[in-house]
């Protein structure tokens, strides 16, 4: 007996675009649908959902079994959940319309579906082709590309409650041909629906992209467009050592659209910090470049007896000061313009933090802060690192080390670091205790003490 009544395998295999499979038939929308019925008829303890690869059906996709019974489903559609949860995993009895069990055939069709496999395989393999799984990596940005230029120009907002190219083109102000194209596009990788001549959001991007949607991630996903540019230099940055300029750099527009994508990370992983650090002892914090103070407002907001001090540079302090007022919080957190690598922090505080900060800068800039950092910390203080942490030959996590060129592209001397680095410099600048605490998400804490 497993640790469930019932297992379920769902085949999620993606398969090249031409190449019959279960998601191009429809297997994510099942597996949602699932997800949702299985849910909503309260057998989450008794019901595990799981996706597996190919099984060799493709065919006849979607497919997916149900253990312990082994029971094999062909050509499910979202249409057919409900019955099979309510019938099967419920009341225990497979719904036979849908049931496949000519064994002998499935096996037959599974061997045949290898050995055509290996067949192309081997044929890819002598014509010396790229292999897929690199040609995709390579045209990764035209997907990428799409979304960023559809959320620079605005167009699901415009798509609004439907409309056709022609009237995107004249709310954007931009030429209807290629807006079609673009249109097209998007409906392509699922991102817009289209009926006849009118485009139409679907429920993902009417609730992340629309303007006034409650969880419109658009502003801070200006920012990685803005970023995008800065990638496009990387040729250069990589024989020059350092980033290049470019016009939109530092424009208030920019700034705005920066500190709005930092809030969007910052907002969530704030109370687990908060919660890891935990508040007793803690009077006073330093929120070094705290941006959208969204550390600062989860400290605050998690003990009342806490004071936060920001401090940012110029352009962004008055943003801050919008993020801090909004959440309420004026009482606790106050804010100052400054430069964090040669102004002084002041003395007295428990907790100096440096959430995204030390990626932005060079070892040295690094260590000079980490050593007043430490004049400044209290007895029994903790200076808190947050970033992405290279492992130490330095070639993964994969996120950090492409973060790593990030910095390249972006600042004059900055990159990502690994734990010996954070340990070392926080011991030379007279740190105890260095510890690193791994965070769920890809950005981990270095919290050294002062004794
Ligand atoms: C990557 S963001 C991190 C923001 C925030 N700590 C968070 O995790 O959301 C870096 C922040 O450091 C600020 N900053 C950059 N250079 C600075 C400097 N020399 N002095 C003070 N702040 C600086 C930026 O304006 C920005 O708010
Ligand atoms: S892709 Fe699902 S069985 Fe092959």
């Amino acid at each position: 007996m497993g640790p469930f009544r019932f297992h379920l395998f769902v085949c999620t295999q993606q398969k090249p675009e031409g190449i019959p499979s279960c998601p191009a038939s429809g297997s994510f929308a099942v597996l949602d649908a699932l997800d949702r019925e299985i849910q909503a008829r309260g057998l989450n303890n008794d019901v595990q959902l799981t996706t597996c690869g190919c099984m060799g059906l493709c065919d006849e996709g979607p497919v997916m079994v149900v253990y312990p019974a082994g029971v094999w489903y062909r050509r499910v559609q979202p249409s057919d959940v409900s019955e099979i949860v309510g019938t099967h995993l419920r009341d225990g009895k497979p719904v036979d319309r849908l049931v496949w069990n000519d064994a002998p055939a499935m096996k037959a069709m599974s061997v045949e579906h290898r050995e055509k496999f290996r067949d192309a395989m081997a044929a890819h393999e002598k014509a010396g082709m790229l292999p897929d799984r690199l040609d995709q990596m390579i045209r990764g940005y035209m997907p990428c590309r799409c979304i960023l230029t559809a959320l620079e120009l605005d167009i699901f907002s415009a798509v609004g409650d439907g409309a056709n190219a022609g009237q995107i083109g004249t709310r954007i102000n931009a030429n209807a041909r290629a807006v079609g194209m673009l249109l097209n596009a998007l409906v392509a990788l699922g991102l817009l629906c289209k009926s006849g001549d009118d485009y139409k959001n679907t429920p993902e991007s009417a609730r992340f992209f629309v303007q006034g949607s409650k969880d419109n991630h658009r502003n801070g996903l200006l920012h990685t467009a803005n970023i995008w540019h800065r990638w496009s230099t990387m040729t250069d940055a990589v024989r020059s050592g350092t980033r290049i300029p470019i016009d939109r750099d530092d424009t208030p527009e920019w700034t705005r659209n920066f500190i709005a994508g930092m809030q969007r990370t910052a907002k969530d992983r704030a109370p687990l910090v908060v919660k890891t650090l935990g508040t007793a002892g803690v009077r006073r914090i330093l929120d070094l470049g705290g941006g959208s103070g969204a550390y600062s407002i989860a400290f605050a907001k998690a003990c009342p007896d806490v004071q936060c001090e920001i401090l940012d540079i110029p352009e962004v302090v008055p943003l801050t000061a919008e993020y801090v007022s909004k959440a309420g919080v004026l009482a606790q957190v106050s804010l100052r313009t400054g430069d964090m690598l040669q102004d002084d922090f002041g003395s007295g505080y428990d907790i100096i933090m440096l959430n995204a900060i030390c990626h932005m800068f060079s070892e040295e800039q690094n260590r000079d802060i980490f050593r007043r950092a430490h004049q400044a910390l209290a007895p029994n203080g903790r200076l808190v690192v947050q970033d992405f942490i290279l492992n130490p030959d330095k070639t993964g996590p994969q996120h950090a080390a492409l973060f790593s060129l990030n910095m390249l592209v972006a600042t004059d001397a900055g990159a990502s670091y690994s734990e010996f680095e954070y340990t070392h410099w926080m011991k030379a600048a007279g740190f105890t205790e260095v510890c690193r605490i791994n965070l769920p998400g890809p950005s981990e804490l270095i919290v050294g003490r002062v004794k």
